[in-house]
């Protein structure tokens, strides 16, 4: 299998140093077996995330060049507005310097402590912003995403009979539905446009205010307009459907804002976007910037126009699919199918011979590296304590970053690891600090 080719051509190199297995064993020593502290320069292929890792494109470079750095009323504002209000098809939009700043905000405004939250999955970022107001925040996935070897499409659905049950049981407590598009904690999958709908639907009839995130909402539309719409209309339609069923809209444009960094959050409602501007020039600066720079508002407002591109979002969904592909064939277990952003492995599998408390997922990041330099990061027992999860590690794929050649590394690497797999030990936890661990805990080697 090959996927429809880079749809770009190299302009601009950075180099990629690659480091000896010796060099390597020695920097994951001194980062304590911690990715995240592993220098970039000594990573070969970093799948670590694919937030604020896009190649920024020629157009982008050149309208950073016209960045207007003034304070207030900035052209470069103008410009991130007319964008926004046309990827998203709202009248009212607020920036932000990235997206879990609008989560705060968001939070602050429309939630209260004993208030109750439902998502089809909360993103770390969102619950955790959510639960520092108090808020209590039920995850209600699709039965279908409990399955993780079964390739169904829509796996980022909501479960709409247990949404309508909490709702009716919580009935003063419930105050806000928010669908993650695509599903991040859920291996990156879509919801369908039907289940979004009734998601509102259901919502909307109960009161509630129904929220989205939309940090890959154009990957997610990619599978709606493929899979549920058989190409009819274009992607910037479907995306605009899709945010008319919502009250409020975040985006991280980290991921399919095609930038480096910014955010921001969009309402048809002038009385809430009223209140969102009160905290936005509180915590995050003047409402025509938000914490983003003139230069980067402009890389976001050119980002939100290429990203509907379908040959580019074919080519983008591929490549993921490509990688996933070729995993799956030399056995390495997978949740399928292939999502938006990234291919999940399940690591628990993989390394059936290492136990929860050694962190499966934690040994396969570190054995990747070892033998590749590969980056990648574990989504299970060390990021999630004890909460029951499968023992998942992300491969996580830059916008327009890497090559199909770079894949085939990826894979050649697994080969290398699967060949003498038991040789790979666990992990003990040697130091953490009392919240988010995984970023800074230090680990011995069994
Ligand atoms: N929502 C989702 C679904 C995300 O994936 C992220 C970030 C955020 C919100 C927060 O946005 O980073 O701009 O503050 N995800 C990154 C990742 C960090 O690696 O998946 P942010």
């Amino acid at each position: 299998m090959s996927y429809p080719f880079e749809p770009y051509k190299i302009k601009v190199l950075e180099s990629i140093k690659t480091l000896n297995k010796a060099g390597r064993i020695k920097a994951l020593r001194e980062a304590d077996y911690n990715l995240f502290k592993i220098p970039s320069e000594k990573v070969t292929i970093d799948l670590l995330t694919d937030s604020g890792t896009s190649a920024l494109s020629q157009e982008q470079w050149s309208q950073i060049m016209l960045g207007d750095e003034s304070y207030a009323s900035a052209k470069s504002w103008e410009r991130f507005e007319a964008s926004v209000k046309n990827f998203t098809g709202k009248k009212e939009v607020i920036p932000v310097h990235q997206g879990r700043a609008a989560e705060k905000i968001i939070a602050e405004v429309l939630l209260q402590k004993g208030d109750m939250a439902f998502s089809n999955g909360f993103f770390d970022t969102t619950r955790a912003n959510f639960e520092h107001q108090g808020v209590v925040c039920v995850d209600a996935p699709s039965e279908k995403s409990l399955v993780p070897l079964k390739p169904k499409p829509f796996k980022g659905d909501i479960d709409t009979k247990k949404l309508r049950k909490l709702i009716a049981r919580h009935r003063k407590q419930a105050k806000i539905v928010l669908m993650t598009l695509t599903n991040n904690t859920g291996g990156g999958q879509p919801a369908s446009f039907k289940n979004v709908c009734l998601a509102s639907k259901l919502a909307r009839k109960a009161n509630l205010k129904f929220a989205i995130d939309a940090c890959r909402i154009a990957e997610n539309a990619y599978f709606i307009w493929l899979n549920e719409q058989k190409k009819k209309g274009s992607i910037g339609v479907v995306i605009r459907d899709i945010f008319s069923l919502s009250d409020i809209a975040f985006m991280s444009t980290k991921k399919d804002g095609l930038a480096n960094s910014g955010g921001f959050m969009v309402t048809n409602d002038r009385l809430l976007a009223a209140r969102l501007r009160e905290l936005t020039v509180l915590y995050e600066g003047y409402i025509t910037y938000g914490g983003m720079t003139g230069r980067e508002m402009e890389a976001v407002a050119q980002g939100l126009k290429e990203v509907v591109n379908p040959t580019y979002l074919e080519y983008r969904i591929n490549q993921v699919a490509y990688l996933h592909n070729e995993l799956d064939k030399i056995g390495i277990p997978l949740i399928h199918p292939s999502g938006g952003h990234a291919v999940y492995v399940d690591a628990g599998k993989l390394f059936s011979h290492i136990t929860r408390d050694n962190f499966p997922g934690q040994a396969l990041v570190v054995a990747l590296y070892q033998e590749g330099g590969i980056r990648s990061v574990e989504i299970g027992s060390l990021m999630y304590g004890k909460t029951p999860k499968p023992e998942l590690v992300r491969l996580a794929i830059p916008r327009r970053a890497y090559t199909q050649s770079h894949l085939d590394y990826v894979v050649e690497t697994f080969k290398k690891i699967i060949r003498n797999k038991k040789q790979h030990k666990g992990f003990k936890i040697i130091w953490q600090p009392s919240t988010l661990r995984h970023f800074t805990c230090k680990l011995k080697s069994l």
